[in-house]
């Protein structure tokens, strides 16, 4: 969800603004802008559409000047058009700003600049906090105090960068709500709303924390907050990569993270696992620890597909700790005056650590006294900060919009601190170690799983053009039938519902007819003969199966209509290998269909807007 680059330094700024924004295209946009600064005049081009729309007639590259900002815009207020699309200036085009975030009273501000004779060309909260601080500047005469004035003004989120042809020497940036981080070069400065802008720079970077401001020129920087106090700005390495944003020879992004999952699954217990205790060692959860032992209720909140891994963390919990656990989303979470005792745990799970309404779920959670935990994979994120302690999923950088390699390496942690749990509790060493030496054996077995994917894409290739698909598994696949529906949906834009498969007779079954795939995940466990009795349902009604199956179940075939089979594992760590081929299906349709996998439209890889 938007994208912010700013540059200042001595090399031209359009390149490097213009490669940023393309690295932060995976982030879902529907509209770019840039503008440069030239000593004269500010120098805009924007655009609905992609970045590579901005290029169409018009040479970019041209743009001269070591100042300047470009955006990716997800529309919120007003429709993606080119007069909505950022940067935007005050009314005299003399101060640009880009903005992520939304702000909440921008109606008020707006009335009281209108009534003052100030005009507005779009429809955006964003051009009213531009032309609101080019007001201030027509009686400040100085940018950083209108900046920090406006900003004290403002209520709602903000990731800004404003750039000025008052000042060609000065960029600032300014975060409340939507992450900012600022790259520090040799004499240039790059600030970007994802450290994937950054990193081809330099890897030195300062995240700003919330109400921090950082004021740069050519000659340095310095970080405030927004109340002009001086905040110390402590540099960090980016952790991971170049090459780990790059596609790697694969024709999406989307299928390269699929298959990485047997590394990033194993980056995810690495050095965690203890085989021979039964046990598993969370560094980041050892200043909790005596919270965790004495937990009575574990509340889990999310969004989209961590959401998902929330629900296979409660049955895990449940199960191996015996301890009660509620999965909240974290949109709802928060508006419900929820109950929470200083006892209970918190922990939000989140693959960007910035979705704007797990973030506000965890504050609301630490108000009312709980102890508050984050999964997070973005190192350095929002949540991953604001938690009191944590466990990094170390699952590296995910682009593709639909989260897939994210989604196991949650698993593998919850799956972890399930143990861990259980562990202080009554789990036997005995059951810690079979379980502990099951998740070492899934990188190989998710490896059996991808080459079978020529299989997988020609069962994907006769169900490309049907409407809707149904999802049906049960106990720890009940989630895994929501997170396969989701990933279809979201890529494919084929219609499709998870179900927990025993309720299929309450409602679903009314669909099922030859026009009608359903995918049951059905691996051996205790509950397979009853998922086998809802497959002969469908069957009797003409629908057609694709199960999902162990690969001892030599009887599956008889019943459905294609098969993929996984390798033997504990009924507990079916979710993780069942993901698997739902990803590869999901992926090969969308694929066949035509869709752009990596940017479904409308949607946006991290929502930083509630
Ligand atoms: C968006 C993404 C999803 C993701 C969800 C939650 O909707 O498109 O892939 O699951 O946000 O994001 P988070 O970063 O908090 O896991």
């Amino acid at each position: 969800m938007c994208g912010i680059v700013g540059y200042i330094g001595n090399r031209q700024a359009s390149p490097i603004i213009i490669s940023g924004l393309r690295r932060l295209e995976y982030r879902g946009y529907d509209s770019a802008g840039v503008c440069v600064v030239d000593s004269e005049k500010l120098k805009i081009n924007k655009k609905a559409g992609k970045v590579a729309d901005l290029e169409n007639g018009f040479d970019l590259m041209a743009l001269k000047g070591t100042l300047g900002v470009g955006h990716t815009r997800w529309a919120t207020h007003g429709v993606p058009n080119d007069v909505n699309a950022h940067p935007h200036t005050d009314m005299s085009g003399s101060i640009a700003l880009i903005h992520n975030g939304i702000i909440e009273n921008y109606l008020t501000i707006r009335k009281k600049l209108v009534n003052a004779g100030y005009t507005f060309r779009s429809e955006t909260d964003s051009e009213v906090l531009a032309v609101f601080i080019g007001m201030l500047y027509d009686t400040i005469g100085d940018l950083e105090t209108s900046v920090r004035t406006a900003l004290s003004e403002v209520e709602g989120t903000f990731g800004i960068v404003v750039v000025s042809t008052y000042d060609p020497d000065l960029l600032i940036a300014a975060r409340r709500g939507s992450p900012l981080i600022l790259g520090v070069g040799t004499d240039e400065y790059i600030v970007a709303s994802d450290a994937a802008a950054i990193i081809a720079h330099t890897r030195q970077v300062i995240y700003l924390q919330e109400n921090e401001m950082a004021v740069v020129r050519r000659s340095g920087y310095v970080t405030k907050t927004i109340h002009n106090e001086e905040t110390s700005g402590n540099i960090e390495e980016i952790s991971f990569e170049l090459d780990q944003i790059e596609k790697g020879g694969f024709p999406h992004f989307m299928l390269k993270e699929i298959y990485e999952q047997p590394i990033t699954f194993r980056d995810g217990f690495r050095g965690r696992l203890r085989i021979d205790e039964g046990n598993v060692r969370l560094g980041g959860l050892s200043k909790v620890y005596e919270q965790l032992s004495t937990a009575k209720r574990i509340i889990i909140t999310a969004c989209g597909t961590s959401w998902h891994a929330a629900l296979v963390g409660e049955y895990l919990i449940e199960q191996l700790a015996r301890i009660p656990v509620e999965v909240e989303y974290a949109s709802e979470f928060r508006y419900r005056n929820p109950i929470i005792n200083p006892d209970d745990v918190v922990i939000a799970i989140s693959q960007s650590g910035e979705t704007a309404d797990t973030l506000a779920a965890i504050r609301e959670a630490k108000t009312r006294g709980a102890t508050v935990l984050g999964m997070v994979n973005v190192v350095g994120s929002s949540i991953a900060r604001e938690t009191d302690a944590g466990v990094y999923i170390h699952a590296g950088p995910e682009i593709g919009v639909a989260s897939t390699k994210a989604f196991t390496s949650q698993l593998c942690i919850l799956t972890q601190f399930a143990v861990y749990l259980g562990r202080m509790r009554h789990l036997s060493a005995d059951a810690g170690r079979e379980i502990a030496q099951g998740l070492a054996e899934i990188p190989d077995h998710i490896q059996t799983i991808l080459d079978q994917s020529e299989s997988i894409r020609q069962i994907a290739q006769q169900y490309s053009g049907v409407s809707n698909f149904l999802y049906l598994g049960r106990g720890y696949n009940f989630p895994v039938a929501l997170e396969g529906a989701l990933k279809l949906k979201e890529i494919s834009y084929i219609h499709a519902e998870g179900y927990p498969a025993a309720e299929m007779k309450h409602g679903p079954i009314a669909l099922i007819d030859e026009n009608m795939p359903v995918v049951f995940i059905a691996p051996k466990d205790e509950i397979y003969d009853k998922v086998r009795s809802n497959i002969e349902e469908v069957r009797a009604r003409n629908g057609q199966v694709i199960a999902i199956a162990s690969s001892r179940d030599s009887r599956i075939s008889d019943a459905a209509n294609h098969v993929i089979y996984i390798p033997e594992t504990l009924p507990m760590l079916t979710p993780i290998l069942a993901s698997i081929p739902l990803q590869l299906l999901a992926y090969f349709v969308a694929v066949d269909r035509g869709c752009n996998v990596d940017m479904p439209r409308n949607l946006a890889k991290s929502v930083t807007v509630e």
